[in-house]
């Protein structure tokens, strides 16, 4: 009652007041940290790891201060071969001076299929975001890794492109990751193939993965649900400004906000991880103490699975979560059956098959 006064309240203030009352009240209501002031960000927080591995990225230098802190980067790397540097400033490239480091242009950067573009700071962002979205709408696929934020979480309303979707995200939703999203919605995509299912993105985030879904399968419809007010909006801004994407998005712990009549023929989704509790805007999504968040969400999934339904979810394998969780659910769960449990090497996660039994 008092929430719905307060949306009607708000819908008729002015636009500005409008802003200044939601950037006010996400600094109060949302812990997130600020970005790491300039001259405190070290080399060392430019290595973009994926699994064990150290990923192939593109650095992106917009100012002078940037050059030497890439260039100590690389003298960290001790790469193999020539690490790419776009510079954003025509005027920054005859200043590196690194054999391994080799000047390239935006388009050649995106040519080369370089999966992740390490943003040094936040000074240019937006005109580094205008020049990304061109090479965006060319069909370029990157990720931008924002090397200055301290933390997964996004800490002011921001844009980002992620595989073929421009994801609006508000503070305190998590920016889509290489390591839980890029190689779970390649599995997704080939497990889902040209079915036309009705899927849930459970856990959704910025709703990361079913947008990618949506637009890179045939499934029929696509759904969200997440616990994080901020996530619902995100998600609903994303939608308006790309109508192609709709779905229903509910605002859920667990499913406990999801209409009983709807079913699903499979529910995707990244839960929190760790079982361990965390506190602090770092671990805010990550952490799922005692596995609250997952018998939750098992609780009631057998009620919107349809016969035949599965459920697929990234997992990590460092939280022990195999055997932490899943080695007991269908005790606890009788509704349930253990399916796949599919490995990706040199992976820091696993994706669970649960069917409906
Ligand atoms: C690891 S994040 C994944 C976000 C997104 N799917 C991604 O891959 O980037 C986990 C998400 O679960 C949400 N969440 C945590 N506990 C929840 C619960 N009990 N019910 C619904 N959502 C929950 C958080 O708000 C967060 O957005």
């Amino acid at each position: 009652m008092l929430e719905r006064l307060m949306v009607r309240v708000g819908r008729s203030l002015p636009r500005s007041l409008k802003d200044r009352v939601r950037s006010a009240a996400q600094r109060i209501l949302v812990p997130v940290p600020a970005p790491v002031p300039k001259g405190e960000i070290e080399p060392r927080h430019l290595i973009y790891t994926y699994g064990t591995d150290r990923l192939a990225v593109c650095y992106l230098a917009t100012e002078q201060s940037d050059v030497s802190l890439i260039q100590k980067c690389v003298e960290l790397l001790r790469p193999q071969k020539p690490i790419p540097v776009v510079c954003h400033a025509p005027g920054l490239s005859t200043l590196f001076n690194h054999p391994m480091i080799e000047v390239v242009t935006y388009e050649e950067f995106a040519r080369r299929k370089i999966p992740v573009a390490v943003l040094v700071n936040d000074s240019r962002e937006s005109e580094v975001e205008l020049r990304c979205r061109d090479l965006w709408r060319s069909g370029a696929q990157f990720a931008i890794y924002d090397a200055y934020q301290p933390s997964d979480i996004v800490s002011e309303q921001k844009l980002r492109r992620y595989r073929d979707v421009t994801l609006h995200l508000e503070a305190s939703t998590l920016f889509p990751t290489i390591y839980s999203n890029w190689d779970y919605i390649n599995i997704l995509v080939k497990e889902i193939s040209d079915r036309p299912l009705d899927v849930l993105d459970m856990f959704a985030g910025s709703g990361v993965i079913g947008f990618c879904l949506r637009r890179e399968t045939a499934i029929r419809s696509i759904a969200f649900c997440d616990v994080n007010y901020w996530a619902v909006r995100s998600m609903r801004r994303t939608m308006t400004a790309d109508p192609a994407l709709r779905g229903d998005i509910w605002l859920s712990e667990g499913l406990t906000g999801v209409p009983r009549s709807a079913s699903f023929d499979l529910i995707v989704g990244n839960p929190p991880h760790a079982d361990v509790d965390l506190s602090g805007p770092r671990v805010l999504p990550g952490a799922d103490p005692r596995w609250e968040a997952h018998h939750l969400f098992f609780r009631d999934a057998h009620k919107h699975l349809r016969p035949g339904g599965r459920i697929l979810f990234t997992e990590s394998a460092s939280a022990k979560i195999h055997e932490g969780f899943y080695t007991s659910l269908t005790a606890r769960y009788p509704q349930y059956r253990l399916g796949r449990y599919i490995e990706q090497p040199n992976h820091v996660c696993f994706v669970m098959e649960i069917l409906k039994a």
